[in-house]
């Protein structure tokens, strides 16, 4: 009887106890929400800082990483996470295989490295000190959030099966350097790709993105308009470039004007010309040149072509696309799949208001490399800190900044989209 009443006691006692052993259990295993809350632990959020201002403070041009691609690795090596270094010449490529050793499925994070030729001319402790080298695209902290999601995936890799490639892409300012690491084919086994973007426009703490075209296809031209110069009191004696090149770059504007669809985003835009030095002497030649851009890949093509036919229709020219030197970027199409889960991801743990859609850009992103190849979907994600921040200062800006709250929210994001696409698609 009292054995009885005891086993009885036993039981209900286990009956009472399991939802909280199953809930401590519960807690225990990565969520979102814990990413996010472990990346903005203090001791955390100082160590991402640090990162990025150790990498702000030097920043090295496309294809020139070597500092940060090396201060990635040690980083790396420190949370004992395996790579693969050189990829594209500075690139790192770092796998996380999750609980169980299954290889299946492959998901990949991207980060850019690469920094622009710009000065920078915010006065800060950590400012640039390299003279005419500036992260103002905010590469120094892609970096460091990808760097944070390896750390965070790493301590919670038995909560998931599959495997993770974080890439740290050099160049992506103009010089393409995700066409380069596809080429060396260490993302061949990838099903899908995500990417992150800092945007001023957007407020800490929130994320942006649209399905489908997010940033445009672009490439660059350069149009040598050849004459015959001579005395500018004898204009029919001499075959005139300068009027010659004006003609051409009006009606170079016509094509967008008259010639394409006005719903479809296409630029012309002519930033620059050169001809001759003075002011009573018609030049040999001048030369102008620019950049295209179409949201569609298929646009592009029809630019290329219709720039050449204009130019040489008005004058004895060439145009050179320098393909060869600066690959065309491919139109960022983000997969909607990839991005409704990304959008899913981010909802539950940022909050569904803080989840925005955004509107396409002209700019160009060479994520659209990856996009082509595999599923991928590239998002926005807020750096502007109204409480201390008066003026927005877009990238490129000699004036560019990032609030570093950004970093753990970065993180998180990578970490835990990469985690729920494998607990999705985790073959069992
Ligand atoms: C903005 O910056 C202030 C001061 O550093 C900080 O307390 C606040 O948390 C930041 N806002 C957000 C949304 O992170």
């Amino acid at each position: 009887m009292a054995a009885a009443a005891a086993a009885a006691s036993a039981s209900s006692l286990l009956v009472l106890l399991l939802p909280v052993l199953l809930f401590s259990f519960h807690v225990s295993l990565a969520s979102p929400a814990k990413l996010l809350a472990d990346a903005r632990a203090p001791g955390f959020a100082a160590w991402l800082r640090g990162v990025r201002r150790r990498i702000h403070q030097r920043p090295e041009l496309a294809f020139q990483e070597h500092r940060t691609s090396e201060l990635v690795r040690s980083e790396l090596d420190a949370i004992g996470v395996p790579y693969r270094w050189p990829v594209a010449q500075t690139g790192v490529v770092a796998t996380i295989v999750g609980g169980g050793g299954a290889a299946t499925p492959v998901v990949a994070l991207r980060a850019d490295m690469d920094a622009l030729p710009l000065q920078e001319l915010v006065d800060w402790e950590y400012k640039s000190q390299e003279n005419g080298k500036m992260h103002a695209c905010g590469h120094d902290a892609h970096t460091t959030m990808l760097l944070g999601a390896a750390k965070l995936l790493q301590d919670c890799k038995d909560d998931f099966k599959g495997t993770i490639k974080l890439v740290f892409q050099p160049a992506e300012e103009g010089y393409g350097g995700a066409y380069y690491i596809l080429q060396e084919g260490s993302l061949d086994d990838v099903s899908a790709i995500f990417g992150l973007h800092v945007n001023p426009d957007v407020p800490l703490g929130v994320v942006s993105s649209r399905p489908g075209p997010f940033a445009a296809t672009a490439t660059r031209f350069l149009a040598t308009v050849n004459g015959k110069g001579g005395h500018a009191a004898g204009p029919h004696q001499s075959i005139d470039p300068v009027v010659a090149a004006s003609t051409a770059i009006l009606s170079l504007q016509q094509i967008v004007a008259r010639e394409i669809d006005p719903l479809q985003g296409t630029v012309v835009s002519i930033t620059f010309v050169k001809g001759g030095e003075a002011y009573n002497v018609i030049p040999e030649s001048v030369t102008f040149g620019g950049t295209l851009r179409s949201m569609t890949n298929e646009g592009l093509l029809y630019l290329k072509k219709r720039i050449e036919e204009s130019v040489v229709h008005h004058c004895t020219a060439t145009v050179d696309f320098m393909e060869d030197k600066m690959r065309p970027y491919l139109a960022v199409i983000n997969d909607e799949v990839m991005y409704a889960h990304a959008k899913s991801v981010a909802q539950s743990f940022l909050g569904e208001e803080n989840v925005k859609v955004s509107s396409p850009v002209m700019c160009s992103e060479d994520f659209g490399f990856y996009a082509q190849r595999m599923a991928g979907a590239f998002f926005n994600i807020g750096s502007h800190n109204k409480s201390t921040m008066t003026t927005v200062h877009p990238p490129h800006s000699p004036h560019f900044v990032v609030d570093e709250d950004v970093l753990p929210v970065g993180a998180a994001f990578h970490a835990a989209v990469a985690m729920e696409y494998l607990k999705k698609h985790a073959s069992i």
